[in-house]
């Protein structure tokens, strides 16, 4: 075996790492310097804080195209996001259709909601490149489900869903739509317009390069009247008043926020800016297609799912005859220094639909902008390494 090189970090779906510099500047001066609440304090730090917070809500609209900086929601995590549009959206009695490709922060939240309130789930089949079936979501759409709930990218297999030609399948039934787009958001242009759908939910510390504890919810105009708070405390803001405001996004925003996490996400959102979302989604591409050449030219390599590499994202499964994922993940990780994910990544029926969820599922590896090609030809080679070993 080789002599094991720098640290290889290809787990940028569960969250990215390296961050843009500027992104830990602007936490630890927050820190350190500024320290004051947002929305709290009328002092000239207060004021700062107001801004830059202000301006990451801003940045986020431009980049999603949500058209108002109040339609965007800061939160926890994606999973906070999406338990925000599930829970206050949701009612009882409601159909639900979703996807055999959701993460457990979709999939968990919609079995608590069967067993609490009486909601029926259904699922669309998808085809063999991993894309929901249209022929089968208009057969369910027939029973106009209130909403469809779907992951833009998968996890598991990177594919990318046809959003655009879902939404327009679903304007007849007047299905709302929730998109999860975890996988998608800061690694190719999304636009909450140009796609359809009506509620958009991310986290901000994986593709967007913001820090652990940040998250968004993104929403159309007149969402908001269908989105009920489902947390409610202090905003800062009409006080006296018993009930939580109706004005945005102070509805769906309690309590202090992650003001160290906003002033990174502000930073590493400006850093996409400057490094363009097009030149993004080209590099990553880029080193997709480098990966999957390569992986076809290793005999004993069994991929989760082949497709185009304009139809999906940096994310990419596979496994290796004769030995169990967490073993071939544990023998990158300890002779070659390349950090990937192993298991069922959160998403067990994703795994049941690639037939790898008997094995334990996959070994994943997931790019960011600061991957390069030399990276992707040492962990082939690595690959290969291990491959002839066993
Ligand atoms: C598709 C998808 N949805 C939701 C989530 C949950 O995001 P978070 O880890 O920020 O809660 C993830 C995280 O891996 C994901 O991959």
């Amino acid at each position: 075996m080789m002599e094991p090189k720098k640290r290889l970090y290809l787990d940028n779906a569960a969250t990215s790492f390296p961050k843009p510099e500027p992104v830990h500047l602007a936490s630890d001066r927050y820190s350190r310097s500024v320290g004051c609440a947002v929305g709290r304090s009328a002092t000239g730090k207060g004021q700062e804080v107001q801004r830059t917070v202000d301006r990451c809500r801003l940045r986020v609209s431009n980049l999603l195209d949500i058209g108002s900086p109040d339609r965007v929601v800061f939160t926890l995590n994606g999973t906070d996001s999406l338990n925000l549009a599930l829970h206050g959206l949701v009612k009882p009695g409601d159909h639900v259709v979703t996807t055999h490709w959701e993460h457990n922060s979709v999939l968990r939240p919609l079995n608590f909601l069967e067993k609490q309130i009486g909601i029926s789930v259904q699922f669309v089949n998808s085809d063999e490149a991993g894309r929901v079936d249209l022929s089968h979501l208009k057969t369910l759409l027939q029973q106009r489900p209130r909403i469809l709930c779907l992951t833009h990218a998968s996890n598991v297999t990177g594919v990318l869903q046809p959003v655009e030609q879902i939404a327009e399948l679903t304007r007849e039934s007047q299905t709302l739509i929730l998109l999860d787009a975890a996988q998608s958001v800061g690694h190719l242009p999304v636009s909450l317009s140009k796609l359809g759908v009506d509620i958009l939910a991310c986290p901000g510390h994986k593709g967007l390069l913001g820090p652990l504890g940040t998250g968004v919810l993104a929403f159309r105009e007149g969402m908001e009247e269908l989105i009920d708070s489902v947390r409610q405390g202090g905003t800062g803001t009409t006080s006296n008043e018993a009930e939580q405001p109706d004005s945005l996004p102070e509805k769906y925003e309690p309590g202090n926020h992650n003001a160290p996490g906003l002033f990174g996400l502000d930073a590493a959102i400006e850093w996409i800016e400057d490094k363009g979302i097009d030149w993004i989604r080209n590099h990553e591409q880029n080193l997709t297609e480098q990966l999957c050449a390569g992986l076809r030219g290793i005999p004993q390599i069994e991929p989760a799912l082949e497709t185009e590499t304009q139809n999906r994202v940096g994310v990419v499964s596979c496994n290796l005859k004769s030995l169990d994922p967490q073993t071939f993940c544990s023998l990158l990780d300890e002779h070659f220094g390349i950090e990937t994910r192993a298991g069922l990544h959160c998403a067990p029926k994703a795994h049941q639909a690639l037939g790898t969820l008997e094995r334990g599922g996959t070994v994943r590896f997931s790019f960011s902008p600061f991957n390069t090609t030399e990276e992707i030809d040492y962990t082939l080679e690595s690959i290969a390494q291990v491959a002839s070993a066993v």
